[in-house]
């Protein structure tokens, strides 16, 4: 993986980069020696290399188990409990041999979980259900619903074989109810937060099931591990991305969109929203982390990108690929729609210009732009991207004085949730 800051020449000096040499030292030195805030949730810190064969057989054994008999493979769970498996699976593709896996948890809205559980009718089913404490109210609600469906359709012990629960060793509602039920159970670490959990069971096993290869994922991120444990600022292109991102916020650049242009990317950059938005948007501070699918985006957010407020910077994920096609040649001179020039030419090509030709015009636009640039689509460089935004993020939340590991925001909009469904009538 590569970044390509030549986009951002005109609004960052180099000397300003300098300024943070020392600054990335002691961060580095505050993460690595664990000194930081929030240095109770670092266990993703050294996941990558601290693989464990007996927890990562027991994830394959089960995934196998529901490879075969699954039609329908339901994961539940909201934010970090779900986000990172469902950015993996839809950019890297499930096999044909996996049953169809469908979401539930991470919403209250009627209409879908009612079109979920009526397409359950005559197929086997198989859940997982994801929560580290245990009680949280969407993936509880949703598990409820599949639970009572589970229950009546295949009995008590039909059910128990059909659910593994993924979440704390050892407390919350979940937890306690798995005991009861006897449900097969994968430990999500208590030193691992939610949005840095994907390369533990949270995201593995959904992953493993899709039929993509976990261990190639995890080398991945083992490598990054060691490439990204660099302390120099200039041989770390994962601490350079968390430098340059605070430059052009004091410089009041705010909002940093996260770009791609592949259609199978939405939810990985859904998870990227999630892991740097409630990491630091904090103490009255942080850059809003939002997303763009470019060329589509271009049609509607691109007039704003190119002359709205000048408060915007771009990081834009480019892949290679050789998953690629043509455009189709026509019968003889036929031009009707004005594309001859481009017959027989690869679509990869042509969204590489376009990458390329929308870039320099925003930059020319005053919107600074980095490019993460990476070899190709596969699982090894997924596992080693993952890895480099959780670092990065980390050292981001140590440069804005923040502690990125913690969500106290959150619970302000729970509590008042909580305190309505307990006083209201319901209709
Ligand atoms: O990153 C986080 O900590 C959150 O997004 C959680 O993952 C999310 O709120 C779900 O929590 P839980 O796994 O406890 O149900």
């Amino acid at each position: 993986i590569s970044l390509n800051t030549d986009y951002c020449n005109d609004f960052i000096k180099e000397h300003e980069l300098e300024f943070y040499h020392e600054q990335i030292n002691t961060v580095h030195e505050l993460l690595h020696e664990q000194r930081g805030p929030g240095n109770r949730a670092l266990g993703w810190l050294e996941l990558p290399i601290r693989s464990n064969e007996q927890e990562l057989n027991k994830i394959k054994k089960l995934a196998e188990k529901v490879r075969t008999k699954a039609d329908v493979f339901i994961v539940i769970g909201v934010g970090g409990s779900y986000l990172g498996a469902r950015a993996v699976i839809d950019f890297l593709r499930q096999d044909n041999n996996s049953p169809e896996i469908l979401y539930l948890g991470h919403h209250i809205s009627p209409r879908y979980i009612k079109e979920i559980m009526a397409s359950l009718e005559g197929k086997e089913v198989f859940v997982n259900v994801i929560s580290k404490s245990g009680g949280t109210l969407e993936p509880s609600l949703a598990f409820r619903t599949v639970r009572s469906y589970m229950e009546k359709h295949y009995g008590e012990d039909g059910a128990k074989e059909r659910i593994i629960a993924t979440t704390d060793a050892s407390k919350g509602k979940l937890k306690t109810l798995a005991n009861k039920k006897g449900y097969e159970t994968l430990v999500i670490p208590d030193d691992v937060g939610g949005r840095y959990s994907i390369l533990t069971p949270v995201g593995l096993l959904p992953i493993a099931v899709s039929g993509i290869c976990i261990d190639t994922m995890l080398e991945g991120a083992k490598d990054a591990y060691a490439l990204y444990s660099e302390p120099d600022l200039h041989k770390n292109p994962c601490y350079k991305y968390a430098v340059i991102r605070n430059l052009l916020y004091n410089k009041g650049k705010i909002i940093e969109q996260l770009v791609t242009y592949d259609a199978f990317a939405g939810n990985l950059t859904e998870w990227w929203k999630q892991l740097f938005g409630e990491s630091e948007g904090k103490e009255g501070k942080g850059i809003f982390p939002t997303r763009a699918d470019f060329t589509t985006d271009l049609h509607s957010l691109g007039q704003y990108i190119q002359e709205g407020r000048r408060h915007l910077f771009s990081t834009t994920i480019w892949w290679e690929t050789k998953d690629d096609l043509t455009l189709p040649e026509l019968e003889g001179n036929e031009d009707d729609d004005g594309l001859k020039y481009l017959e027989g030419k690869s679509f990869h090509e042509i969204n590489r210009q376009a990458f390329l030709g929308t870039i320099s015009a925003h930059t020319e636009g005053l919107v600074p732009n980095m490019v993460i640039e990476i070899p190709d689509t596969s699982p090894y460089y997924l596992g080693m991207l993952i890895y480099f935004f959780e670092k990065a993020c980390a050292i981001s939340g140590y440069i804005l004085g923040v502690n990125p590991f913690d969500q106290p925001g959150v619970e302000a909009y729970k509590k008042n949730v909580q305190k309505r469904l307990k006083q209201i009538n319901f209709y």
